[in-house]
């Protein structure tokens, strides 16, 4: 198959959709690869890193677009370009289809095979394509809490680890999930005094069976939260509940609970945020204050790391990848249920429940296109 590799053009998105690495993968297995010159250079590959392996450059976007079976991506293509899509392509990348409107219709009226990493599932019925930015975003929203508490960001001055006779920090983790428990693990390594919150009393076990003695579990209750919020100096938001918006469980009012210069880190800010007061930040900006409390609430963390956050995630996309080339579509969705589980969009159709629902269309299931 030929497969094609694009520059992102999101913007500020510095990740690629394939590796070198992965691009040798494909090579080996007897694909050819065509990639946009540049395309890996803001996650760190200079294009003779993918020709040494095989891929072979070219000048224009269009003429990857137009010439590739299949387009490795990363983030959903923009309005700019949705003229390339076309009956007969494939394009493997992040969708996020049911907050967007446009880009839906434009796959459907294209007939575009739409495969979205984020509803790809594995063996245990996860979301594989979306835990390496889980872990990421997890393992930066301490970091960010350490850096935003330094006084020149408006925060109190304090350092995580404490040094010796002087108190260590109190970081509070809201939710216990792959955000939560990177985080967690952060926070132990820079010495911070963690404390986790959970409404998954089985989840709580685990941790605490993890950390012992280094964490405080505590079940998530409005009362344990505003406890906690006077004592904390730095606080991660890591909730999530599938397919919901996020819970305010921090009020406004709430934040008179808290020291002057503490820092709240909304991780969940993507899916509208877990304290009322947050609204979504960039790279460029990523805090704002509010009654003297920092709040960072950047929505694509692992943009700043870029080329970590790419090889995490083609590790987690090259092997249905190899599948999908090596069998096309049609054979390897029938094949594999959870790369079927991808499929959002398929002959003019809308194939993933959620997607059809959030826009009152039509939902088909795949099993009956294949
Ligand atoms: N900002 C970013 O760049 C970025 C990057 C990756 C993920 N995220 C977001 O981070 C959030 C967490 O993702 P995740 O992968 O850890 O999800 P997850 O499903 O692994 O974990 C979420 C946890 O929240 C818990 N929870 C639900 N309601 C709760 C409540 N009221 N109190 C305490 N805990 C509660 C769940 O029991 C679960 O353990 C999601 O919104 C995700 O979209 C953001």
């Amino acid at each position: 198959m030929l497969i094609g590799l694009v520059k992102e053009i999101k913007n500020h998105e510095y990740r690629v959709g394939l590796t070198p690495n992965c691009v040798s993968e494909y090579v080996s297995a007897g694909h050819r690869v065509i990639f946009e010159k540049g395309a890996g250079v803001g996650a760190g590959f200079e294009d003779d890193a993918y020709i040494k392996v095989g891929g072979e450059p070219v000048d224009a976007p269009e003429d990857v677009w137009q010439a590739a079976e299949m387009i490795v991506k990363v983030k959903e293509p923009i309005q700019s370009e949705y003229k390339y899509l076309r009956d007969g392509l494939i394009l493997y990348t992040y969708l996020h289809l049911a907050a967007d409107k446009p880009l839906t219709d434009a796959l459907v009226a294209s007939r575009t095979a739409g495969i979205a990493y984020e509803t790809i599932t594995d063996e245990a019925g996860g979301l594989p394509c979306l835990v390496p930015m889980s872990e990421i975003a997890g393992r930066m929203s301490v970091a960010q809490g350490a850096k935003y508490i330094e006084k020149t960001y408006g925060g109190m001055g304090v350092l995580l680890s404490g040094v010796p006779g002087v108190k260590k920090a109190d970081v509070m983790i809201i939710g216990g999930g792959t955000v939560g428990m990177e985080a967690c693990k952060i926070a132990i390594g820079l010495g911070a005094n963690v404390t986790i919150m959970d409404i998954n009393t089985k989840r709580l076990a685990y941790l605490d069976d993890l950390f012992g003695s280094r964490i405080q579990t505590l079940y998530s209750t409005p009362s344990n939260i505003r406890e906690g919020l006077g004592r904390a100096d730095v606080v991660v938001g890591a909730v999530l509940i599938p397919g919901r918006k996020a819970p305010h469980l921090v009020r406004k009012d709430d934040l008179s609970l808290m020291q002057k210069g503490s820092v709240l880190v909304d991780v969940a800010v993507d899916q509208g945020g877990c304290f009322e007061t947050t609204h979504a930040t960039t790279h460029q900006e990523p805090t704002f204050i509010v009654d003297g409390v920092v709040h960072y609430c950047v929505a694509n963390m692992p943009g700043a790391v870029a080329r970590t956050a790419t090889i995490a995630l083609t590790n987690t996309t090259i092997r249905l990848g190899l599948e999908l080339a090596g069998k096309g579509v049609k054979e390897a969705i029938r094949e594999n249920t959870n790369l079927r589980a991808g499929v959002n969009t398929y002959d003019g159709n809308i194939t993933c429940k959620g997607v059809a629902d959030a826009f009152n269309y039509n939902y088909v299931d795949i099993g009956r296109l294949i």
